[in-house]
């Protein structure tokens, strides 16, 4: 494996990414990991990330010197390089100018193995403050760009790589291949990692974390708490609880499927706390969406505490934490901080409840996720499900909720879905669903007047949520969804499509 080491760059994940790609085994530790901790049979090579310090500042982020001493190439990137540089006896300065952006990459010797099939020059990427002004004892500069006379340099004997650029990032052509040729030509990977390996490792970590404890894991259905019930429950089994709480905001069969796949086909311990009454008594009359959104989180934390009261002492709350709800940052000042911003729906539950926290998810990207989900066996519907907000169809009922009004929702959600399924659109958009308003227009049906309720349907395309669009659903399959929703929801007589992008409208309604 090679271990990436953290100074907080925001490309650190990236790095690792990219060398999963390449089938080999990647881990992110922070940046100060004894060199004995690092150290391991299987360790192939050692990568130093970038980060926003400067080697200059005494207080600086410094890995264990002993990294340069345990025998594997070690690759630094941007302030890996610098660090390199500094700590093996070259010169860093700081220069007025910042190196950012686009640079061209000129090759000065050939014969490196880091190079090996690739074409001078290149373009990079960079984004640096500091300069290395003289090399490190045994090291060459192999490559040069217009601003750095060191952009790239070499200790052959001893393996040691140091760039300025950041070849892990998609502006810098080729990248990959230099990333490659630093796997499999200098560290020796065999790049046949895949994730059935990631699932054997995975179990042994959580075995050895848990030990007889119990684990209690709050499972909402979605992509992310499936793939952690699946893989804890594969790891220790019946010391793995699972609760599932129904707070009435759920869409139409939510609840039986996760019952039936989870308790009925997986056979886990599982607990479903029927909270939906207590729910909707909390909710009524309150229409504003803020207000709708922390009743519903407090009510949740309140529910779930309860619940796990109920079945004794446990010790650990199982969380599908994924790499990107992980900050990491390093402060500059030299005293790392490590940030987590904890999953939005049950942040603040381990420090009340006081339980350690289980999130065997934390390294893993989403598709990866998705992968790790496939090789446990859970169906493509499960793992290609679209997000579903926390406070469920609470924040899609716009207004007060009622029971009624959920059920209509419900129906006509059910609706869409099933229609964006069977024309195949639902993959090929990141979320589609039905809205509930609370407006009442006039219509006629048959010979008779109608006084209903109003569906939009909001249909997006993202890649991230960050930002959406709406989607351009053919205007066939928009006309049967609406007169199937018209026809067979009752209490609605029209349908809107909501054309909004975001910025600046939100996803949700609400
Ligand atoms: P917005 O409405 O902010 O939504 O554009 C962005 C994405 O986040 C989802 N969302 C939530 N997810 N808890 C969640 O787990 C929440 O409270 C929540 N609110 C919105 C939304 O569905 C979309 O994918």
């Amino acid at each position: 494996k090679i271990i990436v080491l953290d100074f907080g760059s925001q490309y650190t994940q990236v790095i690792a990414r990219r060398i999963r790609e390449c089938g080999v085994y990647s881990e992110i530790l922070p940046y100060n990991t004894k060199a004995s901790k690092i150290k391991g049979d299987d360790l192939c090579g050692v990568i130093l990330s970038g980060g926003p310090a400067s080697v200059l500042s005494p207080k600086s982020p410094r890995p264990d010197p002993k990294v340069f001493e345990m025998g594997v190439p070690v690759l630094g990137i941007c302030y890996g390089l610098q660090l390199m540089g500094k700590m093996l006896g070259g010169e860093v300065v700081s220069s007025k100018q910042r190196e950012y952006g686009h640079g061209k990459l000129s090759f000065k010797s050939s014969d490196s193995l880091l190079l090996k099939g690739i074409k001078s020059p290149m373009t990079v990427w960079n984004s640096h403050g500091d300069r290395l002004v003289k090399l490190p004892k045994g090291f060459k500069a192999i490559a040069t760009t217009e601003n750095s006379e060191y952009a790239l340099i070499e200790n052959k004997e001893r393996k040691f790589f140091g760039m300025q650029f950041h070849p892990e990032v998609a502006h810098t052509i080729g990248g990959i291949e230099i990333i490659k040729n630093f796997l499999f030509g200098i560290c020796g990977c065999k790049g046949d990692w895949n994730m059935s390996d990631y699932v054997e490792r995975a179990i042994a970590k959580i075995r050895e974390t848990v030990g007889d404890k119990k684990v209690i894991l709050g499972l909402s259905g979605g992509v992310d708490s499936s793939v952690a019930a699946a893989l804890i429950h594969k790891a220790i089994g019946n010391q793995l609880t699972c609760v599932f709480v129904d707070n009435g905001l759920l869409r139409k069969n939510e609840r039986k499927s996760v019952e039936d796949l989870f308790k009925r086909n997986f056979k886990m311990r599982f607990i479903t706390a029927k909270a939906a009454p207590l729910f909707l008594k909390k909710l009524k009359g309150v229409t504003d969406p803020e207000r709708k959104r922390k009743i519903i989180g407090k009510t949740f934390v309140e529910v779930f505490d309860k619940t796990v009261k109920s079945i004794g002492q446990v010790d650990f709350l199982a969380q599908g934490t994924l790499y990107p709800d992980v900050i990491e940052s390093v402060s500059i000042d030299g005293n790392p901080a490590s940030l987590i911003k904890s999953h939005h729906n049950v942040g603040g539950l381990p420090k009340r409840m006081k339980l350690k926290l289980l999130e065997p998810l934390r390294e893993l990207f989403k598709d990866e996720v998705r992968a790790l989900g496939k090789e446990l066996g859970l169906a493509h519907d499960v793992l290609w499900r679209h997000p579903f907000p926390g406070p469920g169809l609470g924040v899609r009922v716009v207004g007060e909720i009622t029971k009624k009004r959920l059920d209509v929702l419900r129906e006509a959600d059910a609706i869409l879905i099933e229609e964006m399924k069977s024309s195949g659109y639902y993959g090929k958009v990141w979320q589609s669903f039905a809205v509930f308003l609370p407006v009442k227009t006039v219509g006629v049906m048959g010979d008779e007047r109608t006084y209903d309720n109003v569906i939009a349907l909001r249909i997006v395309e993202s890649l991230d949520a960050m930002t959406a669009d709406w989607a351009h659903i053919p205007h066939e399959l928009l006309a049967k969804i609406s007169n199937r929703i018209i026809n067979e929801v009752k209490g609605v007589n029209r349908v809107c499509l909501d054309i909004s992008s975001k910025p600046p409208s939100t996803i949700e309604w609400e």
